[in-house]
């Protein structure tokens, strides 16, 4: 029997996320919606998260001391990862003493690395990926990047959001691009992991949600990415029945190795109708936000369904939708403020962020619309996205 100790009690279901971004604001909702106590943990302080917490912890998450004792004081029945930036190792201990790590210790320690998360795809499950090389100095990234051959992408092996990734084309530009990966590294002296460049069609992400009566699957989303960072997504990505049979069965694969209850957002390349497995999150996906206004429950109310052990039975799709960031530009300090919001249209909503400083380029927000066709709907989210003014 699944029991929620709401928020009041002496003793009750305490959630604590670690990483309290946008993402985390809304798995944070979604807990709150239960009832649970909900901690959240950032290493800075009025993180978007943190805004609809009951309690919150400014900690640096890379640092097993630090992170150990802020779970050991809170004890929490939960802990959520919501971003990579974790000493992951902690949590794999703390695992083994009994603690619940969403969805799994080894799911979150595996994926935040390039290197281990290739290793199991590509050489145990034999799923297909880009060809890789790895290359732990600026010598033999040289070596690994003429065997590759152009064009390519260097890759920290520990970082997200396109931090540290340069593409390149020519011989030239792979001091530079050696130089990025390491300044823009998660850790210091950092391994790099060179793709070969796919000249995909369409890009994806599936979001699969791992649960106790089985792997659900969201509709596909599609995305567009600029320098590593999604720009917008829609819901459902056109594909053929084989492709997305494909995309499925090499989720359930992977997700079925990683273990544990909640979303995973399994990201794939399609070029000429072949499939390419690219990465996976052990938690909801950026792109999926477009799933707060394209279905009954979003992925994040999907996310803590799961952990909790309630069926998911079916998701439910309203139809075709969108996803545009909004982006402040050149913006530098703490009072931010978002105006012109009277041209949002029937159909459309908004989420803003309440990120407390931003220096130059950050996403603040996201406009969601729901429309005819995909087709218009990322032409609306994007003509009412760009009205808004963003200002400091
Ligand atoms: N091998 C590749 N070929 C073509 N494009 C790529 C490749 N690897 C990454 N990209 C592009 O860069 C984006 C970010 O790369 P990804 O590996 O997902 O990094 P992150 O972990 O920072 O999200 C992808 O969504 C895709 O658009
Ligand atoms: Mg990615």
């Amino acid at each position: 029997m699944i029991t929620i100790k709401t928020a009041l009690c002496k003793n009750s279901t305490r959630v604590m996320l670690l990483g309290s971004g946008e993402l985390g604001k809304e798995i944070a909702i979604e807990c709150q919606r239960m009832g649970m106590e909900v901690i959240a943990v950032d290493r800075y302080s009025n993180a978007p998260a943190m805004h609809v917490a009951h309690r919150q912890h400014i900690i640096d998450m890379l640092n097993a001391k630090e992170l150990e004792r802020c779970i050991t004081i809170e004890q929490p029945n939960f802990i959520v990862p919501e971003i990579e930036s974790i000493d992951t190792n902690t949590l794999v201990k703390l695992e083994k003493n009994g603690y619940r790590v969403v969805p799994s210790a080894y799911a979150v320690h595996t994926t935040m690395n390039r290197k281990l998360i290739r290793h199991l795809t590509s050489k145990i499950l034999r799923i297909p990926t880009s060809k890789y090389q790895f290359a732990s100095n600026y010598q033999e990234a040289k070596k690994n990047v003429k065997n590759l051959g152009f064009p390519c992408i260097i890759k920290p092996i520990m970082s997200s959001s396109g931090k540290g990734q340069s593409f390149i084309n020519h011989e030239n530009e792979i001091d530079v691009a050696w130089e990025k990966s390491q300044k823009y590294g998660r850790v210091q002296k950092q391994e790099v992991i060179i793709e070969k460049y796919i000249p995909f069609d369409f890009e994806f992400t599936l979001l699969a949600v791992s649960s106790v009566d089985g792997i659900h699957f969201c509709l596909p989303i599609g995305h567009f990415q600029e320098n590593g960072d999604y720009k917008s997504s829609w819901q459902p990505q056109k594909m053929s029945v084989d492709v997305l049979k494909k995309a499925k069965k090499i989720s359930k694969k992977i997700i079925s190795q990683l273990g544990g209850h909640g979303v995973f957002g399994v990201e794939f390349f399609v070029y000429k109708e072949k499939i390419i497995f690219s990465e996976i999150s052990p938690r909801p996906h950026d792109t999926g936000m477009v799933t707060l206004i394209s279905q009954d429950l979003s992925e994040f109310a999907l996310h803590v369904r799961a952990f909790l052990g309630i069926p998911i039975n079916k998701i439910n799709h309203y139809g075709p939708s969108s996803s545009a960031v909004l982006f402040g530009k050149n913006l530098y300090g703490n009072s931010i403020s978002f105006s012109n919001l009277e041209i949002i249209k029937k159909n459309q909503q908004i989420r803003i962020f309440s990120k407390p400083k931003i220096y130059g380029f950050r996403r603040l927000g996201v406009l969601l619309d729901r429309s005819k066709t995909v087709q218009e709907s990322i032409l609306n989210s994007q003509n009412t996205a760009n009205k808004i003014f963003i200002q400091t």
